[in-house]
């Protein structure tokens, strides 16, 4: 799909990924993007990368718009591979730019890429970078979700790069969340908002509500955020930053989750009456199998309750391993 503005001189320059259905072992039946961002100022600003398989398509939507010989500064927010893959293809063509990043990122660069010919600043919270009449300022965000992760806020724009944060694993023509709306449904929206939460974000719920407390004491304005999966936030911001303060308060709808395996039904015999007590008490109820449900569903369904039990037959004495595996996820 053709680079898109997003906002005055700034434009998407990802790539859509139709096919992806396993995300590092996390089901992911409605694709992805990869999103990477350009800024044409007086200095020319490439924000993320894209993943190494999907350079090519990257590069022709950077080059519709400009030659990679007058970018100047590459932002990089994070270094996992589905970003960072293309680093290296991009490097090569752009060798004259200078790289911003983290102290953690320029570590974890190293590793995977000959750094040695590359001029790389590493930057911190706070820290700024006049290109024009735009001025790019750092926001360090550890842990959300690995340990170099940044994000990048463009002030006069009020756009917030939030790299993975706030993302959603969804492939589609919608580039903005009210587009999707639109093609969709909101219900689709947060769904997937959810479900990406509870497999990449939910170890960090404490440090979730830290991050966005002092994103809002530093008192920035945001109109729009743009994650580096999935739509970007030009109708509701507010509205997905919102949902991560509730689940990482761990606030959901009255909603209870059965989660079962069974050898020869018997567990599974006992998850019905256990149903019909919840429902006749006025209570939304779901039920899941653990061996017929893919892993990183039953976590998104724990996300979205507010009560669990969990059933399991004790083989050899033991929780039976599917259960077992359920219940020790972080
Ligand atoms: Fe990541
Ligand atoms: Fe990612």
């Amino acid at each position: 799909m053709k680079a898109i503005e997003i906002k005055p001189g700034i434009y998407w320059v990802g790539v859509i990924d139709w096919a992806v259905r396993d995300f590092h072992g996390y089901v992911t039946p409605n694709g992805t993007t990869y999103n990477n961002y350009l800024i044409m100022d007086d200095e020319i600003t490439l924000v993320d990368a894209v993943k190494y398989d999907f350079a090519e398509i990257g590069i022709a939507n950077i080059r519709s718009l400009v030659d990679f010989s007058r970018i100047k500064n590459l932002v990089i927010n994070h270094i996992e591979n589905d970003h960072m893959g293309a680093l290296g293809i991009y490097m090569e063509l752009m060798p004259q730019a200078t790289i911003y990043t983290t102290a953690r990122g320029k570590q974890g660069m190293e590793r995977f890429f000959d750094i040695s010919r590359w001029n790389i600043k590493t930057v911190k919270t706070g820290d700024e970078l006049k290109i024009g009449k735009y001025t790019l300022q750092f926001i360090e965000t550890p842990m959300l979700h690995w340990p170099d992760s940044m994000m990048t806020y463009i002030k006069e724009a009020k756009l917030l790069i939030s790299q993975d944060a706030f993302g959603q694993h969804l492939a589609s023509t919608a580039r903005f969340d009210d587009e999707f709306i639109e093609c969709a449904s909101h219900a689709e929206l947060e769904d997937a908002v959810v479900d990406y939460y509870a497999n990449i974000l939910m170890p960090f719920g404490r440090l979730i509500k830290s991050k966005i407390k002092q994103i809002q004491d530093l008192g920035i304005e945001i109109d729009m955020i743009a994650p580096d999966h999935g739509v970007i936030w030009r109708r509701e911001p507010e509205r997905v930053m919102q949902m991560y303060l509730q689940m990482a308060e761990g606030s959901t709808n009255l909603r209870v989750a059965i989660v079962y395996d069974t050898m020869w039904h018997s567990t599974e015999i006992m998850t019905q009456p256990i149903m019909q007590g919840i429902k006749d008490e006025g209570v939304d109820c779901k039920v899941i199998k653990l061996r017929a449900t893919p892993m990183s569903v039953a976590i998104k369904e724990f996300w979205k309750s507010r009560g669990l039990l969990v059933g399991s037959p004790t083989l050899n004495n033991e929780v039976f391993p599917s259960v077992a595996e359920y219940i020790t996820q972080d």
